[in-house]
């Protein structure tokens, strides 16, 4: 397990032959905010980092705290997107599409923390599993050509999802949308275990590539420091036990930069975890996949009334 200096000093000699594109899609609010601005930090500003996200006064805040750039070619910009709705995202990622020449890296850590049962978008999709997973699913979809040039010109190519690696559970085939049955607990531990078989299944078509599934362990974000009142009490608790966003944000880096290629599992210290704890076989993995596939193509169906 190495030391937060030895990750300070791993993450810092980071220093790429190429001009480095990132997107951070929810990095305008904890551990994706303090993991842009980590990555910001080391590469001094010189690099095109594109935030996604909804609030863009966060967004402002977090861009105007990264280091001035000297390279002409840096740009720090902000995309708006409330990727609730995967026909947003799809809006998003087709106009990325058209206008970066390349993704290096595709962070992707957009969460909600609360206790509500199933919650369904217009799209009929469960605001959890659907900002935890299928968001997530979708923007990879999307931007792995972006991902594949980068890897194409000998560069780093790599997808990371801040999740929940080793925290899942069994997949359950009856049910993988989680609409006959459904609670908070069981929701939790289901985006970690498609998120281990969806980057398998990624890793398997692109070998040449890094798939990442982190674990973040428990920070002290806005997230969990807004949870509702009556675990207000909690907070200090959360506040004197948890790590910090910037602590944690040098660990995820840690995972993104170590790893070469291939899917890899990594906990909150950015260790890989091998196989520990996970589920799912290679039939599931597959049916997951389809199932993924289709629920996406099922919500952009949907007809939205205008409001
Ligand atoms: C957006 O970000 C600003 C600045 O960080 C914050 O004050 C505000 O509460 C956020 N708005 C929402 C809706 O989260």
């Amino acid at each position: 397990m190495p030391a937060l200096a030895a990750v300070r000093a791993a993450n810092a000699a980071f220093s790429p032959a190429y001009f480095p594109v990132a997107v951070f899609v929810g990095g305008t609010s904890g551990i994706g905010r303090a993991t842009a601005e980590a990555f910001a930090r080391y590469t001094k500003g010189n690099a095109h980092i594109v935030i996604v996200g909804r609030n863009k006064s966060a967004a402002d805040e977090v861009i105007a705290s990264f280091p001035k750039p000297t390279e002409p070619a840096a740009k720090h910009e902000f995309v708006q997107c409330d990727v609730f709705l995967m026909r947003n995202i799809q809006a998003t990622t087709a106009t990325l599409r058209e206008r970066l020449p390349k993704i290096n890296f595709l962070v992707l850590s957009p969460g909600l923390f609360n206790f509500r049962g199933r919650d369904e978008t217009a799209e009929g999709i469960d605001k959890r599993l659907g900002l935890h997973y299928y968001a997530r699913w979708k923007f990879v979809y999307d931007l792995l050509p972006l991902v594949r040039k980068a890897k194409d010109a000998g560069e780093d190519a790599k997808v990371m999802s801040i999740l929940a690696a080793g925290q899942g559970g069994p997949v359950n085939l009856d049910d993988l949308a989680m609409k006959k049955s459904y609670n908070v607990a069981k929701a939790g531990m289901t985006s970690p275990t498609y998120t281990d078989l969806m980057f398998e299944h990624y890793a398997k078509e692109n070998p040449d590539l890094a798939f990442i599934h982190i674990y973040p362990g428990f920070v002290a974000t806005p997230l969990v420091l807004a949870s509702p009142w009556a675990f207000r009490p909690l907070n200090y608790l959360a506040k004197a036990l948890a790590t910090s966003p910037e602590d944690c944000a040098e660990y995820m880096l840690y995972g993104l930069f170590q790893t070469e290629k291939g899917f890899s599992r990594r906990n909150q210290k950015g260790d890989d975890i091998g196989n520990h704890r996970h589920y799912g076989s290679e039939e599931e993995r597959e049916r997951v996949w389809e199932h993924s596939k289709e629920e996406i193509d099922r919500a952009l169906a949907v007809k939205i009334p205008a409001a």
